[in-house]
């Protein structure tokens, strides 16, 4: 059946805004984000909005107090910063990184939980660069494989309410446009937002895309890290 209500976090831009725009068609749609001028065009649309920074507890609490339960929440907000000099490690980005994409979501977690109607359905955007360790995705990469870990709890744990993980490869998005290096199989937010939606809607436990590039990352990690270590490296940056 599909979702009367959807809270989408990151609407503002790439997969969350293709998101907005895919639920829209068919359901009421509240699109989370931090720009008022983008919330805005929503606005105009019959989108509601709710403009709140995840990494401020207050304020998440906040909005969620004003909202509704809903049939569906996906927290797709996330930030990616790479760490170009291991040798000289930057914490102060290490400690941004984790702090939006994981401890912002233990905030949005208490906070929206309560606020998802009873058989509904909780929806979780990592990454597949969770599945193993590539270059200079120390601070991007610990936290999608903590946010993967966090959701597959949420998996094993939650009563009621069914859990979506996604593991999206290479998307076409103001995020990856800042990438210098060679993405293989990427794929447009509009498919994106197609898998995602189809996949939430028959409530799997995983969503990977594209399934070439997500099986692959599949494989070498069920292989020896000896093996996966050598392509690692040559990887171009
Ligand atoms: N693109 C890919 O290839 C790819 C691959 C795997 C996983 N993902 C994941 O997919 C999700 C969406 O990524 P995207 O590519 O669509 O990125 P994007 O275009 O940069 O969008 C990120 C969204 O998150 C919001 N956001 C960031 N920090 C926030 C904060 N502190 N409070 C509230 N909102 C915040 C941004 O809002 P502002 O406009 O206010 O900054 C924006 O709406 C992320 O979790 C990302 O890690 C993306």
């Amino acid at each position: 059946m599909e979702a009367k209500s959807v809270l989408i976090t990151g609407a503002t831009s790439g997969i969350g805004e293709a998101l907005v725009n895919r639920y829209a068609k068919s359901a009421m749609v509240i699109a989370c984000g931090r720009n008022q001028e983008k919330l805005s065009k929503f606005e105009s649309s019959g989108v509601s909005t709710s403009r709140f920074d995840m990494t401020d507890k207050e304020q998440v609490f906040d909005a969620a107090s004003k909202i509704e339960a809903q049939d569906i929440i996906i927290l797709n907000a996330g930030v990616c910063e790479y760490i170009d000099d291991a040798n000289n490690f930057n914490s102060a980005l290490f400690e941004r990184v984790i702090h939006a994409n994981l401890i912002a979501t233990g905030y949005c977690l208490e906070a929206f939980i309560p606020k998802i109607k009873s058989g509904g359905q909780l929806v979780i955007v990592s990454s597949s660069a969770s599945f193993l360790p590539l270059p200079r995705a120390q601070a991007y990469g610990a936290s999608k494989a903590a946010l993967s870990y966090l959701t597959r709890v949420m998996q094993v744990e939650l009563q009621g309410i069914d859990v979506t993980l996604v593991h999206p490869g290479f998307v076409e998005t103001p995020l990856t446009n800042k990438n210098d290096f060679p993405m293989p199989c990427l794929v447009t937010v509009e498919q994106a937002s197609e898998r995602i939606y189809q996949g939430v809607l028959k409530r799997k436990k995983e969503v990977h895309f594209p399934r070439r590039f997500t099986l692959f990352l599949k494989l070498f990690s069920l292989l020896p890290f000896n093996w996966w270590l050598p392509l690692a490296k040559r990887i171009k940056r």
